[in-house]
């Protein structure tokens, strides 16, 4: 029986076209795309093109991006440029909520003297602006905000804190990772100093993403020893890669509002066919600011990891959040921030829907989800 993929905020299928584009450039263009000869002039040719590609999709110059290995490199490099000592102000705010590619050199930015703000989220999930513009009145360096939470999907009024900031005259860098693709993003209407987004959460490759740095937002390399992404990513660029993710952002692009109702009528309805089949399902975060793609839900007295577990030999991937919490025994630290006690985390599940998936999919899915809470809710209470 076709297994049934729930978790799409975890990575996503590469779209068939996306493949075959990949392919043609490992079997044919082959060149290193700073060589001078015909090969390398190639190879360069696809690069520039998907970087046009890109900088389309997100309402960018083309000269703004910076292709990386995805968007933890991404974080890691913007947040590593709080390090250097001529900086004229100091500090960074962010979120209790964010990725560990930011939480955790946030930490270490700490160690090394750097003062953090660490902003709370409320029961929603969401960080409240004002919060944010009290702090940064303290004159920060940068304030670094997750747009779309990967475990909740929970948005967080990015729009708002961001032209807040401008007036403030504070850089922002926004985690855009789970955005692109399922949100509209436009940095043209948008003022973002910095964005980190990744190739395989819309249907691209693995290990490919790009920084983008706006205007003359200063970028200081992560990796030495190249003159390629004008001096501020060294090392031979990952030509097919970028090429996949190129196209991966121009599918995007013209599908998006097409994705949006889709993922929305299928999110809808498992969400409908669950709370029908289960008394007292809770949604954790709004369900007003959200991903079109995302629940994350809450099956009181059932062990999330019992449930994955079971659901998996039902043949229907879901997850406790993070693909990196899978096999941990913590309880998610998005969901203890939001207020849940520990018990709650973790008897919650994040269901994420993407392309490939049908409505009869997700009835399918529904009636094993329902099936298992029970067996879990009935094996812990005994
Ligand atoms: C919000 C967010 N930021 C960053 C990352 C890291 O992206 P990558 O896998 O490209 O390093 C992820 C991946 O799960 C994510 O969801």
């Amino acid at each position: 029986m076709k297994r049934i993929y729930l978790d799409h905020n975890a990575t996503t299928p590469l779209r068939e076209e996306v493949a075959e584009a990949m392919s043609k450039i490992l079997f044919s263009e082959f060149g290193n795309p700073t060589s001078t000869h015909e090969e390398g002039a190639r190879a360069r040719t696809h690069v520039e093109t998907s970087r046009e590609r890109v900088a389309q999709c997100l309402g960018a110059k083309s000269a703004e991006i910076i292709f990386t290995a995805g968007a933890s490199e991404s974080n890691n490099t913007v947040l590593a440029t709080l390090l250097d000592p001529e900086l004229p102000r100091r500090g960074l705010i962010t979120s209790t909520v964010e990725h560990p590619s930011i939480l955790e050199p946030a930490r270490q930015l700490e160690k090394a003297g750097v003062p953090v703000t660490w902003i709370p989220v409320d029961r929603d999930g969401r960080v409240s602006p004002e919060r944010v513009f009290e702090a940064a009145d303290r004159g920060p360096a940068l304030v670094s905000l997750i747009w779309a939470n990967n475990e909740t999907g929970v948005l967080q009024p990015i729009q708002e804190i961001a032209a807040g900031l401008e007036h403030r005259g504070i850089p922002l860098h926004v985690d855009a990772t789970q955005t692109v693709g399922k949100c509209p993003v436009d940095l043209q209407s948008t003022p973002i100093a910095y964005l980190s987004c990744s190739a395989h959460k819309l249907n691209g490759p693995k290990g490919t993403g790009c920084l983008v740095a706006r205007g003359h937002s200063p970028v200081h390399p992560l990796l030495l020893g190249g003159p390629q992404e004008r001096r501020r990513r060294g090392g031979t660029e990952n030509v097919a890669g970028i090429v996949g993710f190129g196209l991966a952002c121009q599918l995007a692009h013209v599908e998006l509002s097409e994705r949006i109702k889709a993922y929305s009528e299928l999110r809808d309805h498992l969400w409908q066919s669950l709370s029908e089949r289960i008394g007292g399902l809770r949604r954790n975060g709004t369900s007003e600011h959200v991903l079109p793609n995302t629940l994350n839900l809450q099956f009181a007295g059932a062990a999330g990891e019992v449930m994955v577990q079971a659901l998996d030999l039902e043949g229907i991937a879901v997850s406790m959040g993070a693909a990196c919490h899978s096999g941990s025994v913590s309880p998610s630290h998005v969901l203890t921030e939001m207020g849940l006690s520990s018990e709650e985390a973790r008897s919650s599940l994040r269901l994420s829907v993407g392309q490939g998936l049908t409505l009869d999919d997700i009835s399918r899915a529904a009636e094993s989800i329902a099936r298992v809470a029970r067996r879990a809710q009935e094996a812990s209470a005994a």
